[in-house]
């Protein structure tokens, strides 16, 4: 869109999955702190978001207020500011929104210039609110959402658009033409296995939409929230970024243990993520349980994942050919969760634990090498 942001997908936290409606900007500020402190901030994750329940009553201008757990929004973006992360917020073209408070519907441009005086930076703009204004039709849809974009973009200030559906009417065929810079292609995930890895793969038959400025959104991380084991929290942070996806992490940034930092904070991992070309995964093959994604990195690279959905340890095996014929006389691969170089050879084998990840970053070895 015409906004020129997130050429590579955002990545930051939002509030949703861990606080809901207990969010307050005191949690807001320790999250700040927080992404500071553990290095998240440094390993690329900026966004502080602040999900639905912020918002209080407008007063007689018609400007929205936040409510009383949140007091001065411009305050605490220049708090978020001073700490060089970037403030998102929330809300609805509904007179109300999912959680049932104050939306934007007819205060579309007054919230838009209010949100750019407090210096927000991005906007989750969620429909559910909406629906019980207007029937669910894909142009009302477009036309609401559209009605923001446009908004936004007249405040002049550089605010990440990120639409909220479930994936509705097909969203990602539409959804660059609202202005937005992501959109949700599923319902909620929730913190188990199933809802993750459901909506994580669902993505690799919408790869064609997604790419830079415009990303397909298969919903928050649930990495640290304590309902999948670490290698599913592990599959989501490979699946997310091999895709890629953005990364908006929605855990309690302040007690997160040794094993959930280093799945978020896996540099190798986010550097998949974050590849400056924007290049889709695609499937190599399915074999019994085990998915083999690969993705084409802008240094020539390639990204191999091994997913095992299934509920059993698995062999997997890939003769290097497979990536092509530069890998025909050898490879230099890496481990992106090991860390370490993978045995030279001319094919790959290796085991994955259920529901767990092998992820390797593969390039030729100079001819002669091997
Ligand atoms: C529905 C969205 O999908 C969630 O991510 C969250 O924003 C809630 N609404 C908030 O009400």
């Amino acid at each position: 869109p015409a906004n020129g942001l997130a050429r590579t997908p955002p990545m930051g936290w939002n509030s949703w999955n861990h606080f809901a409606g207990r969010i307050t900007a005191a949690d807001v500020r320790d999250m700040a702190d927080a992404m500071v402190a553990t290095g998240m901030r440094d390993a690329g994750y900026v966004y502080v978001n602040i999900d639905d329940t912020w918002e209080g009553e407008r007063d007689a201008s018609g400007a929205i207020r936040p409510n009383d757990k949140f007091g001065d929004m411009s305050a605490l973006a220049a708090y978020v500011h001073a700490r060089g992360l970037k403030l998102g917020i929330y809300s609805s073209p509904g007179g109300k929104t999912c959680a049932g408070f104050a939306g934007s519907h007819g205060h579309e441009d007054q919230d838009a210039r209010t949100f750019a005086a407090w210096g927000v930076d991005f906007l989750k703009y969620d429909y559910c609110g909406a629906t019980l204004l207007y029937p669910v039709t894909r142009g009302n849809q477009e036309a609401l959402f559209r009605r923001m974009g446009h908004a936004l973009q007249k405040t002049g200030r550089p605010i990440v658009y990120s639409l909220s559906q479930s994936g509705d009417f097909d969203i990602w065929t539409w959804g660059p033409q609202t202005g937005a810079n992501m959109w949700r292609t599923t319902p909620d995930i929730s913190d188990n296995w199933e809802s993750m890895s459901k909506r994580g793969f669902r993505q690799l038959d919408l790869t064609a939409w997604s790419g830079p400025g415009h990303w397909n959104d298969p919903d928050m991380l649930e990495i640290g929230n304590g309902g999948m084991t670490a290698d599913e929290y592990r599959t989501q942070m490979s699946l997310w970024s091999i895709l890629p996806a953005p990364l908006l992490a929605g855990n309690d940034l302040r007690t997160m243990n040794t094993v959930t930092k280093e799945i978020l904070l896996n540099r190798e991992v986010i550097a998949v993520d974050q590849d400056p070309a924007g290049t889709p995964a695609r499937r190599l093959e399915t074999r019994g349980e085990v998915e083999v994604l690969v993705r084409d990195m802008s240094d020539g690279s390639i990204v191999v994942g091994f997913f095992n959905r299934g509920d059993q340890t698995a062999k997997v095996g890939l003769d290097w050919r497979r990536l092509g014929d530069r890998f025909g006389h050898g490879v230099a691969a890496r481990d992106l969760w090991r860390h370490t170089a993978v045995t030279p050879g001319s094919a790959f084998t290796g085991t994955v634990p259920r529901h767990g990840v092998v992820l390797l970053r593969v390039v030729p070895a100079p001819i002669g090498t091997n």
